[in-house]
């Protein structure tokens, strides 16, 4: 590529306004001019998970002002631009329609390309964002609204090995936070908790592990916790501190190991397409937690797979991720697909598997 390549970013398919300006160099550098994220945990925290409605309004109010914020930070102008990329799915219907509408005005307006992104696809490709990766690699996405196993094989080709068939882990983590009267995001206070438990002392649930696949199940976890907690309220009138530390102690070591233990047959999987330079990348907020890092680092380190993990602001929700997705489509020369601007609920990246069941707080899992 003789010219470097401007794409402005924007998401809005679940509880984050995001809006980025990234860059591909001459030189084939991928620079990331700004990446603006408004979140709206405050707005849904009473109702205990993302309220699509008051989701979808604050996109419409949040959406020009974090486009326009962008643009600022980057120092340009909407004519500085070499096209207009949007997530249209998977998400929840209303704020992926106020994004979609908003960059069909924009792109009409600077007469620009516009190109529809498959969120999905936005965090898959996240790791050649922020770092030297090359195709095919295993992606682990684990975050409050998806949990799934993917090889990437290009910009437009992916393999979903696996997914849960309900929770996302990080929302199991949230759960079991507020059974627990821990504050919101639950991850980081479960994880905190965790520090003083002891993980053995509780026989949790691993569930899914006798069956063969990578599928993932994570509700009946919960419901284990939740059963333990009554019980130990029940003989003791309340629940100790240590209790409370152990139950999240044995409740993260049980995702830990859930985790790993899929990553083990989705690494062998992957490994038959024999990569020349194996790689396991995790992205998404629960990939923050210290104990099911250090768990998936170690099976990679055993199988002989280098463990990519790109920082969290670009593994959370933002829209860096969606500008990046359509550059590398455009590297690529893979035409853009007028159906692929159509704003929709569920859009699997891998069209030859059935759609995962289940909908979590966060909306349709693909
Ligand atoms: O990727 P993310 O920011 O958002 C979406 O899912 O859209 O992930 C947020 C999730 C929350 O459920 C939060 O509890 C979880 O990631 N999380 C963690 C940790 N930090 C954040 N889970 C476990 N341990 C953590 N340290
Ligand atoms: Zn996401």
């Amino acid at each position: 590529m003789d010219k470097a390549l401007t794409l402005l970013g924007i998401e809005s398919s679940c509880d984050d306004t995001a809006a980025a300006v990234v860059r591909l160099t001459p030189e084939g550098r991928a620079e990331v001019l700004a990446n603006v994220v408004a979140g709206q945990a405050a707005l849904h925290e009473a109702y205990g998970g993302v309220v699509p409605e008051i989701a979808a309004r604050a996109h419409v109010e949040k959406l020009d002002t974090s486009v326009a914020e962008a643009l600022r930070r980057a120092g340009l102008a909407l004519a500085d631009l070499d096209g207009v990329a949007v997530t249209s799915g998977p998400g929840l219907i209303g704020g992926v329609l106020a994004g979609v509408m908003l960059a069909r005005g924009l792109a009409a307006g600077a007469d620009l390309p516009l190109h529809g992104i498959n969120h999905l696809a936005g965090h898959a490709l996240t790791p050649r964002l922020t770092g030297d990766i090359a195709f095919p690699y295993l992606l682990l996405l684990v975050s409050g609204g998806h949990c799934q196993f993917l090889i990437v094989h290009g910009p437009d080709r992916f393999d979903r090995l696996g997914g849960t068939i309900d929770d996302a882990p990080g929302e199991a983590f949230d759960k079991v936070a507020k059974l627990l009267a821990l504050p919101q995001p639950g991850g980081p206070a479960v994880e905190a908790e965790a520090r003083q438990g002891d993980a053995a002392r509780f026989p949790l649930p691993r569930p899914l592990l006798d069956r063969p696949g990578c599928d993932m199940s994570f509700s009946g976890l919960k419901t284990a916790v939740l059963r333990t907690r009554d019980q130990l309220v029940a003989a003791h009138g309340g629940l100790r501190r240590q209790d409370r530390a152990d139950l999240c102690a044995g409740f993260q070591r049980a995702v830990a190991d859930v985790l790993a233990q899929k990553a083990r047959r989705a690494i062998a999987a992957y490994l038959e397409l024999a990569p020349k330079a194996p790689a396991i990348a995790v992205a998404g907020g629960v990939a923050a937690n210290g104990e099911i890092r250090a768990a998936l680092e170690e099976v990679a380190n055993t199988q002989g797979l280098a463990f990519v993990a790109p920082p969290l602001k670009l593994c959370t929700d933002n829209a860096a991720m969606i500008a990046w997705a359509a550059i590398e489509r455009l590297r690529a020369g893979i035409p853009d697909d007028p159906a692929d601007l159509t704003a929709r609920p569920r859009w699997p990246l891998d069209r030859s598997r059935p759609a995962l069941i289940g909908s979590g707080k966060k909306g349709a899992k693909a």
